[in-house]
């Protein structure tokens, strides 16, 4: 019998898809230590792994079987690609299903930072509304406003869409000029000095790669608007956290919005104490349907390798 291992519950049923393996299923809430995975894997076929998981050389040493590692996210810079292309791994990310869900997200922190829902939602609670104010809470418009995205995929392109909905003027800078896709949301190519200098409201949807770390510190934030609004919903690590904290707090940008962090689960102590950063848990492709698509996608992707032997159209390597 094959082995596949899932190192995290899934909101999906996964077992009867894998009634005729031996399938090692981690549902509880702690993650597999490192050590325990690293113990699985070593007669294990395949792995749905998560976006927390480290699948690197050391992890992989002893896995002689395995054929394949689906990871339960678009990201999979949490897997040594080449180490897995040396051993003839193939692994596979879970691409479009999760477009949608996580352009929204992008959105909802963009609308909430422009106006400063989660302060204002707070406030409420705090028993400090005592009646309308013309003052209370100003924030921005988005009509009219620059969105511009870092790394142009196609969550970036989704984000961009729905900004031109809102009237938004769209730039984008990313790896290579996409003009087919710049062209059905009449977005604009720029160069990343650029990208910096006329964003009102900047967004990171990249992937992390080498040329992606830490491509935002204190030397781009100087360069951004002090009324911008900066988002990041690609990886952590694009951005230098402690640098963004004080440029919040020195005022050269004015606000911001994180799905992910650079030492995640940990944040930065200085944003957790600010008013003007909007921190959600990774939840960009949180919804039940983005989830469920997720799973049945990295299922599919295992049985294509371990019943086929076939690549599939998802591999990443
Ligand atoms: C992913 O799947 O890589 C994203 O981080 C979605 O939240």
């Amino acid at each position: 019998m094959k082995k596949i291992i899932v190192t995290k519950k899934l909101p999906f049923d996964i077992e009867d898809s894998f009634k005729n393996y031996d399938l090692i299923y981690n549902k509880s809430s702690e993650p597999l230590s490192e050590d325990e995975l690293q113990r699985e894997l070593y007669d294990a076929d395949a792995v749905i792994s998560m976006l927390s998981d480290k699948i690197n050389a050391k992890m992989l040493e002893n896995a002689g079987n395995l054929k394949v590692v689906a990871n339960y996210a678009v990201g999979f810079n949490n897997i040594d690609i080449d180490y897995c292309s040396e051993k003839n791994i193939v692994v596979c990310n879970t691409p479009h299903v999760l477009t949608e869900a996580t352009a929204e997200l992008g959105f909802a922190l963009l609308i909430s930072a422009a106006r400063r829902i989660v302060e204002a939602d707070k406030f409420v609670r705090q028993g400090k509304f005592k009646g309308w104010e013309p003052t209370l809470f100003l924030g921005h418009g988005l009509q009219n406003k620059t969105l511009g995205i870092y790394g142009f995929g196609k969550i970036g392109q989704t984000l961009g869409n729905f900004a031109r909905n809102f009237k938004m003027n769209v730039i984008y800078n990313s790896r290579s000029r996409k003009r087919h896709e710049e062209k059905l949301i009449d977005a604009q190519y720029v160069t990343f000095e650029h990208l910096l200098d006329k964003s009102d409201f900047l967004v990171v949807t990249a992937p992390l790669n080498t040329s992606t770390k830490h491509r935002f510190t204190k030397n781009e934030f100087e360069k951004m608007r002090s009324s911008s609004v900066f988002i990041n919903l690609g990886r952590g690590e694009i951005v230098r956290e402690s640098d963004l904290a004080e440029a919040l707090e020195n005022g050269e940008i004015t606000y911001a919005g994180l799905d992910v962090y650079e030492f995640e689960p940990s944040v930065n102590k200085k944003l957790l104490n600010m008013d003007n950063v909007i921190l959600l848990p990774h939840i960009g492709s949180a919804t039940v349907t983005a989830r469920k698509e997720m799973a049945k996608l990295c299922i599919k992707s295992v049985k294509k390798v371990l019943e086929k032997n076939n690549v599939p159209w998802n591999a990443v390597n």
